[in-house]
């Protein structure tokens, strides 16, 4: 009897609202469970606008909600800003979860993007970070985000570091409209991601629905659509969605 494989385990929700209510239950539980079972969280935040309204959840939810005191925050990807420029997801994150709750600076792990060489902060936060959950670096989860184009964290289409297998963390130079022509972005590297106990995409908006529909059911081209990159080896992987952004999947109709 062959084995029955599932599809991906997509969540669908009416709105970001929703989504985002959903993804707060969800990291409550998964951070509890982690502290239960190994008296720490490590997780990776997502940049972008998506994950703020989750931020916002978590932090109106109190520190109560979470063992907060046991959860170690990294991000997934950061622009080459300031920590206090408009454009940082360190700065968003900061604003919308991190001074509300008044969590830890020790705590906080961002990415040093403000540095002239770009290469020598991935290289020192991968450090850091193997240091911590060693190597490949085990995250209790990760979220992630995706761009219109397919990308995830860092990793847009056509850039270098989809290719990467040995590193866990780089300076990825993009050539995109979505960054402005091109920029340099440190961002986690695949085989991080995928060596994560809990992978959770959030997704929301019409202008997302094409790439999903490619991404999730279209063939197979991460060099394309790098959201296809992520397929945890040991962990699992759940795309919440909202309504826009499923508009082009299968069934969705
Ligand atoms: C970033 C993110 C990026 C983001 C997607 C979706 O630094 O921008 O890490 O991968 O998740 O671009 O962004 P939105 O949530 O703003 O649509």
């Amino acid at each position: 009897m062959a084995a029955v494989v599932n599809g991906p385990d997509i969540r669908r929700f009416g709105d970001l609202d929703a989504l985002s209510r959903a993804a707060a239950d969800d990291l409550i539980e998964l951070a509890r469970a982690a502290v239960a079972e190994r008296s720490t969280c490590s997780i990776a935040l997502s940049g972008g606008s998506t994950p703020q309204r989750l931020f916002r959840l978590l932090a109106q939810r109190g520190r109560d909600a979470v063992p907060w005191d046991h959860v170690e925050l990294w991000w997934g990807d950061e622009r080459p800003v300031a920590p206090d420029h408009a454009d940082s997801n360190y700065r968003m994150a900061r604003e919308a979860l991190i001074e509300p709750l008044g969590l830890a600076a020790s705590r906080v792990h961002r990415i040093t993007s403000e540095l002239a060489d770009l290469d020598a902060a991935a290289r020192a936060y991968e450090r850091d970070l193997s240091a911590a959950l060693g190597s490949p670096p085990v995250f209790d989860l990760v979220l992630l985000g995706m761009g219109p184009d397919g990308h995830t964290a860092s990793l847009f289409p056509g850039s270098p570091a989809l290719d990467e297998t040995r590193r866990w963390v780089v300076a990825n130079p993009v050539t995109s409209p979505l960054v402005h022509g091109s920029s340099t972005r440190i961002t986690l590297t695949a085989p991080v991601i995928n060596a994560a106990r809990h992978v959770r995409f959030l997704i929301g908006g019409a202008d997302k629905a094409a790439a999903l529909a490619q991404v999730l059911e279209g063939p197979r081209d991460p060099a394309r659509y790098p959201s296809q990159l992520i397929a945890p080896a040991h962990g699992d992987l759940a795309w919440l969605v909202d309504t826009a952004a499923a508009a082009n999947l299968r069934g969705a109709r």
